[in-house]
């Protein structure tokens, strides 16, 4: 028997430590997860990237009264990206997640956003930085390969 270990690895840096660019994009998140349409779950997530070319793009929940229906920020964010720019890697995403318009401590993104994460990695083919962001402070990953261990991925279709 062989025990294998995957490591994973995270940076938490207090929010007032943020870079600018850093503390715009998750202001834009915050400002997106204001437009959230969330009346089942009162949970207001909202996503913000940050694209190779300086452009940013942001996305919120949409629920649907038949739950399997719901979208969540960061798919919604991600597709918006595709529509608008199909051609450019994405650089960054941050995330925050609102309970009565405040921000939670941090929010972890759920398996299919991990997935649709890493599908928008691969076919930009480079490395998107993660931010969960939380009241006071966020945590930092650097792609969204990490955030998704023995992944699912075109490389299995061969
Ligand atoms: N949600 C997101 O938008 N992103 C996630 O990563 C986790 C969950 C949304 C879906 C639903 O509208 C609400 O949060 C509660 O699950």
């Amino acid at each position: 028997m062989k025990e294998i270990k995957i490591d994973m690895k995270l940076e938490e840096i207090p929010v007032s430590e943020l870079s600018p660019l850093d503390r715009e994009l998750m202001n834009r998140a915050i400002a997106a997860a204001r437009n959230a349409y969330a009346p089942y779950s009162h949970f207001h997530v909202g996503a913000a990237l940050m694209l190779t070319n300086g452009k940013m793009v942001t996305g919120c929940n949409q629920e649907n009264a038949a739950s399997p229906s719901c979208v969540c920020a960061e798919v919604a964010a991600l597709t918006q990206a595709g529509v608008l720019y199909p051609k450019v890697p994405i650089r960054d995403i941050a995330i925050i997640a609102l309970k009565k318009e405040e921000p939670t401590e941090r929010i972890a993104p759920c398996g299919n956003c991990r997935q649709v994460m890493l599908e928008y990695e691969k076919r930009g083919n480079s490395p998107i930085r993660i931010l969960l962001c939380g009241r006071e402070k966020v945590q930092i990953i650097t792609s969204a390969k990490s955030l998704l261990p023995l992944s699912f991925s075109a490389d299995e279709l061969g």
